[in-house]
C-alpha cells in the first residue's frame, strides 16, 4: 500500500458477491449515476462513505462541505426516488439497474430535500441550463439514505483493461516503487495545455495517474471511447511509459466546479495519489464559476483536512513569441501571441474535420479524435 491514508482513514470495501438476497422483494430501479455511485462507494473510491447520504450528512454536506462528523465532503451522493411512500425506514431493498440487481440498500432515512437550495449551494446557480442542476432536478425529489452493499460489478465492454479499483491502483503504485503520484482529472482529450501542466507536475513527483472520467457527461462532450483511444496514442508517443498509469474514473460528471474539485481531489487520494492537479475552471461549464474558484475553495480547509497535496496551475497556452507552452507567470508577451481556443470552438473544428493547430493539440491526438467522431456520426 502506498503510504497515503484514504480519506477518513480506512478504504471502504463493500463488495459482497455472495451476499444472500433471498427473501428481499422490494426493488428500486436506479439510474446510471446511482449505479456508478453504488459501485464507487463499495470499492472505496468514495471513502469514507458507506452508503447514500442520510438527511443529517446531506444537510451538513450541502451547507458546510462536511459530513456530520466534520470530515470534509463536498458533493451530496444521494439516492433519489420519485415516490418515498413506497418505502419504509428499516427496509432492505434491492437496487436494480436495467433489469439486473447490483446491490442492496438498508434504508435508515427517507427525506425530502430542498433541491433549489441544493442547486444554489452545490452548483452556485438554480439555472436549469446548468447540466448539473438540470440532472439534479430531473432525478427524484425524495432521497433514501443508508448503508449499501454491492453484489454485482458493472460489466464493462469497452477499454476493460483500464478499470482499476482504489486497492488496485494503490498496489500498482507500490509495485512500481512510486511514492509521489499526481492525479489528473479530465473529461476532455488531453491537449497541449493539459500535457504541459501534467509534465510540469511530473517534474516534481514520481508518476502521473491519468484518470479520465468516463461516466456520464453532457452530450456535447467528446465520448469516452474516442477519448480513451486518444490518450493511449498520446502516452505512446509523448510520455515515458514507466512514469504514467492510465486508469478510468467511472463516475458521472457533475459540472459543479469548485465543489467537484474537492470531490475529485479526495477521490484521487483514495486511489492512492499524493498530489492532485487543479488548473483553470476545473469541472466548470459555461460561465458559472470564476477561472480560479475551484482553487480558491480549498483555502476554507486545512491541508490535513484535505490530506492530498494540491498543485494549482494557471491558465496555460502556447506562446508563439516564447516558442513554448507557458502561463502568465512565465510569459511576458501579449495575448496576440497566445494560442487559445475554447472547448466549444475545438469541438466544432473536430466535428467538421478541421485540424486544430499543433500548438493546441498533438496531431496524433487530433487524428484519432476526428476519425472517432466521424465514425460516431456515420453510426447514427
Ligand atoms: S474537467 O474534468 O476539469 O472538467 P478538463 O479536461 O476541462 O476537465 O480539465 C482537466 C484539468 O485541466 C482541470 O484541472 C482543469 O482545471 C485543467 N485545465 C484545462 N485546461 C487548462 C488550461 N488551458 N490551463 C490550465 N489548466 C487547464
Amino acid at each position: 500500500m502506498t503510504n497515503i491514508e484514504p480519506h477518513g482513514g480506512r478504504l471502504v470495501s463493500l463488495y459482497e458477491p455472495s451476499l444472500s438476497i433471498e427473501g428481499l422483494r422490494k426493488k428500486i430501479p436506479i439510474d446510471a449515476t446511482a449505479v456508478s455511485d453504488l459501485e464507487l462507494i463499495a470499492t472505496g473510491a468514495y471513502s469514507p462513505l458507506t452508503g447514500f447520504l442520510t438527511s443529517k450528512d446531506y444537510h451538513s454536506v450541502v451547507n458546510d462541505i462536511r459530513l456530520a462528523d466534520g470530515t470534509v465532503w463536498s458533493l451530496p451522493i444521494t439516492l433519489p426516488v420519485g415516490d418515498g411512500s413506497l418505502y419504509s425506514v428499516g427496509d432492505t431493498v434491492l437496487l436494480e439497474y436495467e433489469g439486473d440487481i447490483y446491490g442492496t440498500l438498508t434504508i435508515t432515512d427517507i427525506f425530502e430535500p430542498d433541491q433549489e437550495v441544493e442547486a444554489e449551494k452545490v452548483y452556485k446557480t438554480r439555472d436549469r441550463k446548468h447540466p448539473g442542476v438540470a440532472k439534479l432536478l430531473e432525478r427524484g425529489s425524495v432521497y433514501l439514505g443508508g448503508p449499501i452493499k454491492l453484489i454485482k460489478r458493472i460489466e464493462q465492454r469497452n477499454f476493460v483493461e483500464f478499470y482499476f479499483d482504489p486497492a488496485e491502483t494503490r498496489q500498482a503504485f507500490e509495485a512500481n516503487g512510486w511514492k509521489k503520484i499526481v492525479g489528473f482529472q479530465t473529461r476532455n482529450p488531453v491537449h497541449r495545455a493539459h500535457e504541459y501542466i501534467q509534465k510540469t507536475a511530473l517534474e516534481i513527483v514520481d508518476a502521473l495517474l491519468l484518470n479520465p472520467l468516463v461516466g456520464e457527461t453532457k452530450s456535447d462532450d467528446i465520448p469516452a471511447d474516442v477519448r480513451m483511444e486518444s490518450y493511449q496514442v498520446l502516452l505512446r508517443d509523448y510520455y515515458p511509459e514507466d512514469r504514467v498509469k492510465l486508469a478510468v474514473f467511472p463516475a458521472a460528471m457533475r459540472y459543479a466546479g469548485p465543489r467537484e474539485a474537492i470531490f475529485h481531489a479526495l477521490v484521487r487520494k483514495n486511489y492512492g495519489c499524493t498530489h492532485f492537479i487543479v488548473g483553470r475552471d476545473h469541472a466548470g461549464v459555461g460561465d458559472y464559476y470564476g477561472t480560479y474558484e475551484a482553487q480558491e475553495i480549498f483555502s476554507n480547509f486545512t491541508a490535513e483536512e484535505i490530506g492530498i497535496t494540491l498543485l494549482f496551475f494557471e491558465h496555460s497556452f502556447y506562446c508563439t513569441a516564447c516558442g513554448n507552452m507557458a502561463t502568465a507567470k512565465t510569459c511576458p508577451h501579449s495575448s496576440e501571441h497566445h494560442v487559445i481556443l475554447s472547448g466549444t470552438k475545438v469541438r466544432e473544428m473536430l466535428k467538421n474535420g478541421v485540424l486544430p493547430p499543433a500548438e493546441f493539440s498533438r496531431k496524433e491526438v487530433v487524428d484519432v479524435l476526428i476519425k472517432g467522431l466521424k465514425q460516431k456520426e456515420l453510426a447514427k
